[in-house]
């Protein structure tokens, strides 16, 4: 595993300066302690610790392979993940098929530590292995005209037994704005803790945006599109009052249903103290930029 950081944010045309610049900072650190005191006293080291492999692998969100926590686990493994490719189209100057191992030669493989926070109010802690999805744009070469990044996961029922209930509209769809993909904190996950990702973890390749809910974090996904129109989403198709566009881990906005004040940190059991969720999940100082002038309680 390499330990270099590799992309470059040339583009400061679509990249906000104060981000630009906080990348150095990002660079400066940021597994364990690094992140810790970047983030400020709110994200306390303790927080960091990484849940288990267990509570990762084991209590999941993958609705192609059923809509209960444990279906992933036990489904998944029907998933063929080799080959894989990833069909990179749209507004870029190199379109086509990318096979995964023609990607992962170019990319550098970091592993970053990022709290993951569920629409649902619980969290964990994950170690995941990636590269920063902006590498992945840069190797396509995004266009001028482009504004956002849509992305799909495989779509294959004889594997995946959830698809045949229409909980969502199949293919699962997400999509970002182009410098929320270009943020240097924007992952495109290959593992966790040092090993392959599980099946049911999104193998072998899912998103990772840690200051946004986690089914921003689309799974084992074979298309990537850039444009000029705000994509559709799965989620804000399936129901457009409780999950907007963007996303973001807010605690001053509820969900229609119940309150994001706080979250309870999976694993420690079902008595695990609750903790008040921070703004942008505690990554406010890298990606508050991103959201100037905007107002958050209508862009939720
Ligand atoms: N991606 C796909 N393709 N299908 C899904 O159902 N669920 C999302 C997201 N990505 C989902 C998905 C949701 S709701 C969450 S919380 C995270 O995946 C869960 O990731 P994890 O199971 O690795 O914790």
């Amino acid at each position: 595993m390499a330990y270099r950081w590799s992309n470059d944010l040339t583009r400061a045309d679509i990249t906000p300066e104060a981000v630009f610049m906080n990348r150095r900072q990002v660079m400066a650190g940021l597994s364990g302690i690094g992140l810790a005191a970047m983030a400020g006293p709110a994200l306390a080291q303790e927080e960091l610790e990484p849940n288990t492999w267990e509570e990762v692998t084991t209590y999941c969100n993958f609705y192609e392979f059923g809509t209960g926590k444990g279906d992933p686990a036990q489904y998944a493994h029907r998933m063929t993940t080799k080959p894989w490719a990833v069909t990179i189209d749209g507004m870029v100057d190199r379109p086509g098929e990318y096979g995964l191992q023609d990607i992962l030669s170019e990319m550098t493989i970091e592993e970053r530590i990022y709290r993951f926070r569920c629409v649902e109010a619980w969290s964990m802690v994950v170690p995941w292995n990636g590269f920063e999805l902006a590498d992945l744009l840069n190797l396509a070469g995004v266009q001028e005209e482009a504004k956002y990044v849509s992305f799909e996961t495989l779509y294959r029922p004889s594997e995946m037994p959830g698809t045949q209930y229409r909980v969502l509209d199949w293919p699962y769809r997400e999509g970002l704005r182009l410098d929320e993909a270009m943020h240097p904190l924007t992952l495109m996950a290959t593992g966790i803790f040092g090993k392959p990702l599980p099946n049911q973890n999104g193998a072998p390749l899912r998103l990772v945006v840690p200051w946004k809910y986690g089914f921003k974090s689309i799974k084992s996904i074979v298309r990537i599109t850039l444009t000029d129109k705000q994509p559709d989403t799965s989620w804000n198709m399936a129901n457009a009052r409780e999950y907007g566009f963007y996303s973001n881990v807010n605690p001053n906005v509820s969900h229609p249903r119940w309150s994001q004040a706080s979250e309870r940190r999976l694993g420690g059991g079902l008595f695990a103290r609750r903790q008040p969720t921070l703004m942008f999940n505690g990554y406010e100082e890298e990606v508050a930029a991103l959201y100037d002038g905007m107002d958050l309680t209508e862009h939720f």
